[in-house]
């Protein structure tokens, strides 16, 4: 560490603060990462090495940072991966850099974790918009950009029958709510690194105490029932992160964990299972697009939060599960909704613009909170959007543009005129043509993300 780091402790002192300086752009190629305690603070924090690191320089420097009595874990070729940052400290320069993420979500931990970065890591503090921090290579949210859904069709693996779209391949989309043929395994059929990016993806621990010795595996009809089960998890793209093959491991319970992997849950994800939880929020494809898989709708509201071949058959099981723990619908009464921020945002009602957001005389289109990535201009009454498939063309709207998930950054404010769709994105309402007009002295609802589900500006504006 001190080898790496004196040289630009030096250079820090002699500059003051280094706050101002810009964030140089990281190379792309990922060596590794490295987990371990902070000697300072005593708190987890996490490296990647970036560039041109050999394998052993990355280990080695690992291994330097293990503190007596602690772990460093170096693992090969992924990032570190955390549900919230406070800010990046990065530092080197040319083409090797080692980039710490500081995780936490609390922002009265900013200024310490500058002052951590700059004063005594000598290296460069690059804020989450947590504290602060404006724009980073997720657009301004810290996470990875959104991937939006692709329909994958590839031709059956060697061995398994043919597909059942045109040629006889198997067609499938890398969504959260997507799913292959019955049968199948969705990771052959799909990309769980677009899938990844469609909500925050971490390990998280399974439900510990729960015992996975269980004498009900032993009963044919309840281990036939887990056998679907399984088999119904692994066509969808569930598996992208409940499965410990998961790059920063399983989120919460798993299809691999040993004994009864249904005893893995908390009692909060088999309520959403049997559908006492409601989960329309997390979006839907109807079920001919999506190989006879289907899931909770605003239509079919207490469906499951999983998504199969069979809605009744897997709320049946789910309740089971729940009368096994002793547990009622009762149980869960204060917990109508299950999305959280996906249901905050598809509730959201929006109020009068305040800071001069909405669409001026010249037809320029002014959002606060960031740059952006998805800019509806909808009728006042319009429903807010929620996610991709089902949620996010509500009825009203009258112009949206996405930007490509490609492009590094979203648009600032005042780039863009209205029924002009910038250069890097894509028209998505209407679907061909430009927009009807704006009509002079009419209200209009201005949503603009800076990324799926990430608000920027929310609000109503009248068209001067
Ligand atoms: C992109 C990653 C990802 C995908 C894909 C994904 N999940 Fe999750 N899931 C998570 C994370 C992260 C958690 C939360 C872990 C935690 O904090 O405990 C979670 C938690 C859950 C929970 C538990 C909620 C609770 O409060 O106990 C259920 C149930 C669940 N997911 C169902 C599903 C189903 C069904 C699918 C597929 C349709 C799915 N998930 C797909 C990442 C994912």
């Amino acid at each position: 560490m001190l080898r790496l780091v004196l040289p630009l402790a030096t250079f820090a002192l002699l500059t003051g603060c280094l706050r101002n300086d810009p964030v140089p752009t990281l190379p792309e190629a990922v060596v590794g990462h490295c987990r371990y305690t902070n000697p300072f603070a005593k708190l987890e924090e996490c490296r990647d090495y970036l560039g041109e690191w050999s394998e052993k320089q990355a280990k080695d420097d690992c291994a330097s940072q293990q503190l007596e009595g602690q772990k460093a874990e170096f693992v090969l070729a992924t990032k570190c991966s955390y549900p919230s940052i406070l800010g990046y400290c990065i530092l080197g320069g040319g083409t090797k850099f080692t980039r710490i993420h500081l995780p936490g979500s609390d922002d009265t931990k900013c200024a310490g974790s500058e002052r951590g970065c700059e004063v005594f890591g000598g290296g460069l503090f690059d804020p989450a918009p947590i504290c602060g921090g404006k724009v980073s290579e997720g657009g301004g949210t810290g996470l990875p950009t959104y991937q939006p859904p692709v329909l994958f069709c590839k031709d059956p693996m060697p061995g398994e029958a043919a597909g059942k779209s045109a040629n006889g391949q198997v067609c499938t989309w890398s969504m959260i709510s997507g799913a292959t043929e019955p049968g199948r395994d969705f990771e052959q059929y799909s990309d769980c690194n677009i899938v990844r990016t469609q909500r925050p993806y971490y390990g998280a621990p399974t439900n510990m105490n729960a015992t996975r010795e269980d004498p009900r595996l032993n009963d044919p009809a309840y281990k036939a029932e887990i056998d679907w089960m399984k088999k119904e998890i692994t066509a969808t793209a569930c598996v992208c992160c409940h499965k410990t093959s998961a790059p920063n491991g399983a989120s919460n319970w798993h299809v691999d964990q040993p004994g009864n992997f249904i005893n893995g849950f908390y009692d909060r994800g088999l309520a959403m299972g049997a559908g006492w939880i409601n989960t329309v929020g997390f979006g839907a494809y109807p079920v001919e697009q999506n190989n006879g898989f289907s899931r909770a709708t605003p239509d079919r509201p207490d469906d499951s939060i999983f998504v199969t071949t069979d809605p009744a058959r897997m709320k049946r099981f789910f309740e089971a599960e729940l009368a096994f723990r002793g547990k009622t619908k009762a149980d869960f009464a204060g917990q109508v909704y299950g999305a959280g921020p996906l249901d905050d945002q598809r509730f959201y009602v929006p109020k009068a613009c305040e800071n001069g957001e909405g669409v001026d005389e010249a037809g320029t289109l002014t959002w606060i909170g960031g740059r952006a990535r998805y800019v509806y201009v909808m009728e006042k009454d319009a429903k807010s959007p929620g996610v991709a498939p089902n949620l996010d063309m509500p009825a009203g709207v009258v112009w949206r543009f996405d930007v490509a998930p490609t492009e590094k950054q979203g648009l600032e404010s005042g780039s863009v005129t209205y029924g002009n769709t910038p250069a890097g994105a894509a028209q998505r309402f209407p679907a061909e043509g430009s927009p009807a007009a704006l009509v002079t002295g009419r209200e209009y609802y201005l949503y603009v993300l800076q990324d799926v589900a990430f608000p920027a500006t929310r609000c109503i504006f009248t068209k001067r």
